[in-house]
């Protein structure tokens, strides 16, 4: 079956600007070579910690971003093929939930202006059918009609990124990018963000790309998990029966030994904070992006990069503890 969006050997590089006019060589890698699929209907997590590219991913996904090289696949064509129109259906179609729902909105624009503004983008419809879509999608969020003359910053920021996801949603979109949509929430009201987008996705029928950098989040929404690291997607692997993680690559399992137990009955060592390549020099050679903080590695580690290879089903893993 084609997936409905394909990221095919793609490198993202941004070249930093030197001056007004020149870029210097010294040009970052965000991204390099991705391969990720995304069939009609599945729900993916993307984790990875805090700059390691999520957001590039999804920008370059949506087609907001150009990758440097590779192709991004829409059912099954390259969309730098895409004419302006069928681009506009690409547009509609992959939808993106950003984190930050403060920057998403115009301030001097109501929310109900801002929706409808969306909607104008894509559907041609009557005065009376769009109030009452911007209505009926906002009730769909938990907010009520009136919430369409308030200003966004008239919303808390719980309501706020319900409006957002409403933005999102009513243009009916096939795929939806969640761009660490409940990050910036408290505590309190991210369980029932998670709960409401869970029966949205069920509801509409949405296929979804889930970005965080907390495993547990992205195990509450999706059965199929993608681990990143400096820019490479590490592993991808299923929820095992009973929610269960089984992951092998080194970094995935760093990642979920640090996930804090809530029992303290359950306790019995202190976690370890996850490994960062924060404030790291950019990685440029060919070896393994996680070399330097694996425990496991071996020589060919330090030259040779290793590929993202089947391991079991709906399992792939960039190690070469496992590459023969
Ligand atoms: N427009 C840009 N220009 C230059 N560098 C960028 C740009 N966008 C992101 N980056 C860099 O790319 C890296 C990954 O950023 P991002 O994709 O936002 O990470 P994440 O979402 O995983 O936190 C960071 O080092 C960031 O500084
Ligand atoms: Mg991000």
């Amino acid at each position: 079956m084609i997936p409905l969006l394909e990221l095919k050997n793609v490198s993202k590089n941004y070249a930093s600007l030197k001056s007004f006019r020149h870029y210097t060589d010294s040009s970052q890698d965000v991204l390099k070579n991705i391969n990720f699929s995304i069939h009609s209907g599945e729900s993916i997590g993307l984790i990875g910690e805090s700059g390691c590219g999520k957001t590039t991913l999804a920008k370059i996904a949506a087609g907001l971003e150009k990758p440097t090289a590779g192709q991004v696949l829409y059912s099954g064509t390259d969309i730098q093929k895409f004419n302006f129109t069928t681009m506009q259906r690409v547009r509609k179609d992959v939808q993106i939930i950003f984190q930050s729902s403060k920057s998403i909105f115009n301030p001097y624009h109501t929310i109900g202006k801002s929706l409808r503004h969306a909607l104008e983008n894509f559907e041609d419809l009557s005065e009376h059918e769009m109030k009452n879509k911007i209505a009926a999608m906002l009730e769909r969020v938990g907010l009520d009609a009136s919430f369409a003359d308030r200003y966004p910053e008239k919303l808390s920021g719980g309501q706020r990124q319900r409006a957002n996801i409403a933005r999102a949603l009513i243009v009916s979109p096939k795929l939806i990018i969640c761009d660490e949509p409940v990050a910036s929430l408290d505590f309190s009201i991210r369980k029932k963000t998670l709960d409401m987008l869970n029966e949205l996705i069920r509801e509409m029928s949405l296929t979804c790309l889930f970005i965080s950098h907390d495993i547990s989040t992205v195990r509450y929404t999706c059965k199929k998990i993608a681990v990143m690291y400096r820019g490479v997607i590490v592993e991808l692997f299923s929820l095992e029966e009973g929610n269960s993680l089984k992951p092998e690559h080194p970094y995935s399992r760093m990642l979920l030994n640090s996930v804090p137990i809530c029992h303290p009955r359950q306790r019995t060592e202190r976690r370890p904070i996850p490994p960062s390549c924060f404030g790291k020099e950019e990685f440029k050679g060919n070896g393994c992006v996680f070399y330097d903080l694996c425990d496991c590695k071996q020589p060919r580690c330090a030259d040779t990069t290793p590929e993202l290879n089947e391991l079991g089903k709906a399992h792939y893993l960039a190690c070469h503890r496992y590459s023969l």
